[in-house]
């Protein structure tokens, strides 16, 4: 299957039939990242349950990414996989014994034909299931690690970092339905804003609606309304609904099989302070995501396709009057960096940032952020297979103002217009998009549209 097909043919296909392709490429890059380390296998550890300093009671469980890519049903504290390429992969299933909490289901579903599962009972079996570990290089946060080959060897996460970014057609499906399951909670969101609920409620209803509780969140959401949109990772939730509601940002995703969904959305609210700049500015942003969008293809240099957003940002402040001055001079003195001082998107997998966005080969050479984009996780040339978030955006930052005013460049601002949006706080739009062969598939916006056939999915409220 191309990678086309596979991003069209995602939504509702049994991921079995991709799985064995996966676990197949996965064994290719795991003896590639292994070849001339003297480790034979990896020994993959999930992680453990840890506590705060004089506490027992666990923080929430995060478990390490490779486990995820290997097996997606035993992202569960205490498991190990040994991985050997050539043989079948062997993973520990930690089923703690005792009656102060219930232990992890039997593994089940699409991906354990694939695997030789045995069961420990305690931490200490576990481990000594794995067996001799003196070949094997370790992974994840392994305590006391000193039997291994090595632990965390950079020369071998490189090398299975590089790789990621090339999306096997079952990573594909993955984040194509945690998109589907994204979607249904920024409808649901966008229905309720209007009844002005608090931004503590939104979040109530998009884990419900998702099906999510807050642990399992790919990240904390961010629910901002008003002024707290210019906090680019706002995570405070108000009781209290706001008195008058002027923007809503909701930057919320979903997991399936351990592979995220990224999406971010801005709605206007019924009080409008500038006279429909705003919307105005929503509908304009929208056009220019779409351009973006529209852009990516294997060989685009994201560094570029970075660029041509701050070049069209420039062109929308000057449209708009909050800028005195040309796109190009607004461009060329780095006006738009105030408005916009995050990258423009980055790699998305097993992390909603996915590592590696920097590396130029398999051996951990990096290409830098650009000279005064110093966010910028994602460097590399597209290829098909990768999938990354395009997340334009337009805040209006207090700080970053008062910065701005404070250059040369402040006189070409056109201070009354901006500051009649500081209630607004800021715009964002973040879709997935998955670059193809031909051009691009965008994941966010398909889910969008299957998750809401009967109204159309409008930016604008
Ligand atoms: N939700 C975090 C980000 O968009 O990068
Ligand atoms: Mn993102
Ligand atoms: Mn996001």
């Amino acid at each position: 299957m191309t990678h086309n097909d596979a991003g069209e043919a995602a939504e509702g296909e049994s991921l079995s039939a991709s799985f064995e392709q996966h676990l197949k490429v996965w064994e290719g890059r795991a003896a590639e990242a292994l070849a001339g380390t003297g480790s034979e296998g990896l020994a993959i550890f999930a992680g453990e349950l840890l506590c705060p300093e004089r506490d027992d009671l666990p923080y929430p469980f995060r478990p390490e990414p490779w486990l995820k890519a290997w097996v997606p049903g035993a992202a569960e504290p205490g498991c190990w996989l040994a991985l050997v390429p050539g043989r079948r992969p062997r993973l520990v299933f930690l089923q703690e014994a005792g009656f102060w909490h219930a232990p992890a289901p039997d593994p089940d579903g699409f991906w354990v034909a694939g695997f030789e599962i045995v069961y420990a009972r305690s931490s200490a079996e576990a481990r000594r299931q794995i067996g001799p570990v003196e070949h094997l290089a370790g992974l994840g946060p392994i305590p006391g690690g000193s039997a291994f080959a090595s632990v965390n060897d950079p020369a071998i996460l490189r090398r299975l970092d590089f790789r990621r970014a090339v999306k096997t057609d079952y990573e594909i499906a993955c984040i194509a339905q945690a998109n589907d399951r994204a979607a249904a909670g920024h409808v649901a969101l966008r229905d309720a804003v209007g009844g002005c609920p608090s931004e503590f409620d939104l979040q109530q209803i998009y884990c419900r609606t998702t099906g999510q509780t807050e642990a399992e969140l790919p990240y904390p959401s961010i629910i901002a309304l008003n002024e707290h949109a210019s906090i680019l990772h706002y995570q405070r939730r108000d009781r209290s609904p706001p008195t008058n509601l002027y923007s809503c940002l909701v930057d919320a995703g979903a997991e399936c099989n351990g592979y995220a969904a990224d999406i971010t959305r801005t709605w206007v609210g019924a009080n409008d302070a500038a006279s429909g700049t705003f919307a105005a500015l929503c509908d304009a942003m929208d056009a220019l995501h779409a351009d973006l969008c529209a852009q990516l293809a294997p060989g685009l240099d994201f560094v570029e396709l970075n660029e041509r957003a701050h070049r069209q940002l420039a062109q929308l402040l000057a449209q708009s009057a909050l800028v005195k001055c040309s796109a190009e001079e607004a461009h060329a003195r780095n006006i738009t960096h105030s408005f916009l001082p995050h990258g423009l998107g980055h790699l998305l997998g097993l992390q909603v940032h996915d590592r590696g966005g920097r590396q130029t080969d398999p051996e951990g050479t990096e290409r830098a952020a650009p000279h005064g984009h110093p966010f910028l996780r994602l460097t590399r040339r597209l290829e098909a297979g990768f999938v990354v978030t395009i997340e334009p955006g337009l805040y209006f930052i207090p700080a970053l103002l008062a910065a701005l005013a404070a250059r040369p460049e402040g006189r070409l601002v056109n201070w009354p217009a901006v500051e009649r949006l500081l209630p607004y706080g800021g715009i964002r739009i973040e879709d997935d998009v998955l670059v193809t062969a031909e051009g691009a598939i965008n994941l966010t916006r398909n889910a969008l549209t299957r998750a809401d056939p009967v109204k159309t999915v409008t930016l604008v409220e």
